[in-house]
């Protein structure tokens, strides 16, 4: 029997599908898929990181890449984006974005976003504390992104100061794709696993008044939705599964990575960002850095606080912002592809709607998870003495 998940509400708006569809960046999640899953009725969010690549016409550029984060993190793109995703929707579902908290002019995209008419701001990787004084009194849903019930008291009590408190938390666990919450320890050990660190989250959320809990990080059908909701919780945020939509915003080369990837293509890595990463290992720069190959790196972009103008892209040996645009552009040599640990699942392209039903339980799903086999993803691969990354 199918579940069929109750409507989902956040702060002035209601949901009928309770699922988020996961900020995607660079370019993954853009007005195609977010306009498809508001349309749907879900939450579709647009990835606010490095929108000059969506038209890069009035964008100043060196070598392809946005100069500076003005032309990176582009006004004018963000508020064409947002437009079109809302055109998309058509009233439906409800439409908003991702923004990092690491990235430059944080503030900035803050208030554009409010000004593109975004509903929500889903703000992870960093602590959001400063979030609800840049929004202002604008009555828009505020969602940080937490690993843990620590930091939903951290947020809440700091925020509480600035008269509010957050409208829904997303709990982010170690399965999901991009950047992690946790180091590269914890995502391997139980105790930081989605599965149970979702009781102590709700309990936080429930003490500060009943907050709406929404988990993210290796979600993949209706029947995994059924049992976080057995759980007590009003939301699931998914993201990997989405990328084998035709409406996501990534070059078909890029989904094709995911659709051809094995469970042992997708591990953790470094990135400049500072947080470990996941995404698929096997392709060639990954590959090219795991040898030791670190080309000298100039940074153009300036796309995050934490990588001090390409310092950190130096040591790790690969820029973020330029290797997920390369790979949001389907090239294969360059491109950094990131997926959660359930990319490899990921075997069919199909519409948003149909997979929106499927999740809601409303149509059969060919692709739900069968096997149910509890699966070390961060195992260390047998006889390889490579532990959980594959970038040490
Ligand atoms: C390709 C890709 C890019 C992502 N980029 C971001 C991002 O820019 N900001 C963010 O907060 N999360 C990002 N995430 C995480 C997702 O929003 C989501 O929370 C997570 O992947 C959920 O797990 P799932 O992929 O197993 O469904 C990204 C995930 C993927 C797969």
């Amino acid at each position: 029997m199918a579940f069929n998940p109750p409507p989902l509400k956040i702060r002035n708006f209601t949901v009928p599908i309770p699922v988020v569809q996961g900020g995607m960046g660079v370019g993954i999640s853009w007005d195609k898929l977010a306009g498809a899953v508001a349309h749907a009725g879900g939450m579709g969010t647009v990835s606010t990181v490095g929108t000059g690549y969506w038209n890069t016409e009035h964008i100043r550029t060196i070598n392809g890449r946005p100069l500076k984060p003005k032309n990176f993190h582009n006004t004018e793109n963000l508020m064409a984006i947002l437009k079109s995703a809302k055109e998309k929707a058509g009233g439906n579902g409800a439409v908003g974005v991702n923004i990092l908290y690491a990235i430059t002019d944080y503030e900035r995209i803050v208030k554009e976003s409010i000004e593109g008419g975004a509903q929500y701001i889903i703000s992870g990787a960093g602590l959001p504390l400063m979030l609800p004084s840049y929004a202002g009194d604008a009555d828009v849903a505020l969602i940080p992104i937490v690993s843990s019930p620590r930091v939903v008291d951290l947020i809440c009590k700091r925020w509480k100061r600035h008269g509010r408190l957050p409208d829904a938390i997303i709990l982010e666990g170690p399965k999901s794709g991009g950047h992690q919450g946790y180091t590269f320890e914890q995502c391997s050990e139980p105790e930081y696993q989605l599965e149970n660190m979702t009781p102590r989250v709700l309990e936080a959320c429930k003490a500060w008044g009943n907050i709406p809990l929404i988990v993210a990080g290796g979600v993949w059908d209706n029947r995994d939705i059924e049992r976080f909701f057995d759980m007590g919780v009003s939301g699931v945020q998914m993201a990997t599964r989405f990328i084998g939509t035709h409406e996501c915003d990534a070059d078909d080369h890029f989904k094709q990575v995911i659709l051809e990837s094995r469970k042992e293509d997708i591990r953790l890595i470094k990135s400049p960002v500072g947080y470990p990463a996941r995404g698929i290992v096997t392709t060639p720069l990954i590959q090219r850095v795991m040898a030791g190959v670190r080309p000298k790196i100039t940074c153009i972009s300036n796309c995050v606080v934490p990588c001090h103008n390409g310092e950190e892209s130096n040591k790790v040996g690969y820029c973020i912002a330029d290797s997920l645009a390369d790979a949001q552009q389907g090239k294969f040599e360059t491109g950094l592809f990131f997926s959660g640990s359930n990319g490899y699942r990921v075997k069919r392209m199909q519409s948003v709607q149909e997979l929106m039903e499927k999740l809601s339980g409303q149509r059969a799903d060919e692709d739900a998870w069968q096997g149910r086999e509890d699966d070390q993803d961060d195992a260390p691969a047998s006889g390889s003495g490579v532990a959980a990354y594959a970038v040490p």
